[in-house]
């Protein structure tokens, strides 16, 4: 990995270890506009465990857990995690939700083929280099079952803020410190190669314009 890129990445961690300290309940109290989505998709397939990625201090997680989904939920600051676990069990929840510090840039500590989904709301568009972007959704193509659901939200290009935050390299963008990516449709789906591509809609959400995502892992028939 380049060092550049290490760098950045602990750096980000730093940022977003700051960020939940300084206010808690950083992203709201309800779910997110892809969580509400993935609660239909995820019981439509009958799946009831549920693996999230970059899940802060666990709006979602907590959302997916009173829907009755299980749910493992991971992210790189230890701050956010401290308030889903607190969160989880104030509200009689932590018999279903678990909580694990892990850097996705890392290869996911899971077993090949065992888990039913994968949901990561506004993780894919944080600081990686296009190579770690594309390791993390190996990853996950590693980690899910066959027949196993994907779905994933990201900041859109059509986002106003993509023309004014700073541009890095690497398709990166700054602002206040937070580095990002804003995604173009080519970029979904480049990212599909070996997967099912379910469906890319564009959504808003509050100011800003997103893609949500969702991706099957083919199965040994298809
Ligand atoms: C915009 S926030 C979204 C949080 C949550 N999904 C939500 O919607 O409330 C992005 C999250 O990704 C986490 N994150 C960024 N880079 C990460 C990495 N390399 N590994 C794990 N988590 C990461 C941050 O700590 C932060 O919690």
């Amino acid at each position: 990995m380049n060092s550049g890129h290490v760098e950045l990445g602990r750096a980000q961690q730093e940022r977003w270890e700051a960020a939940y300290a300084r206010r808690p309940r950083l992203h709201g109290v309800g779910p997110s506009v892809a969580a509400e989505w993935a609660v239909g998709v995820f019981g439509a397939a009958g799946i009831d465990d549920v693996l999230e990625l970059g899940a802060g201090h666990g709006r979602d997680a907590l959302f997916l857990a009173r829907q009755g989904f299980s749910v493992h939920a991971t992210d790189f600051s230890e701050a956010a995690l401290d308030q889903l676990r607190h969160e989880a069990q104030r509200e009689g929840l932590d018999d279903r939700v678990t909580a694990a510090l892990h850097d996705v840039r890392d290869p996911l500590p899971v077993a090949d083929a065992t888990v039913n989904a994968v949901f990561a709301n506004v993780l894919l568009n944080m600081a990686f280099s296009p190579a770690e972007l594309r390791a993390l959704v190996a990853e996950i193509h590693r980690v899910l079952c066959p027949g196993g659901v994907f779905v994933y939200a990201v900041w859109s290009t059509a986002d106003p803020c993509s023309r004014h935050w700073n541009r890095l390299d690497d398709g990166l963008s700054m602002h206040d410190g937070f580095v990002g990516r804003f995604f173009d449709e080519s970029l979904v789906g480049e990212l599909s190669e070996q997967w099912q591509l379910d469906e890319t809609t564009p959504y808003d959400e509050g100011q800003r314009r997103m893609w949500r995502v969702t991706m099957t892992k083919p199965g040994p028939e298809s």
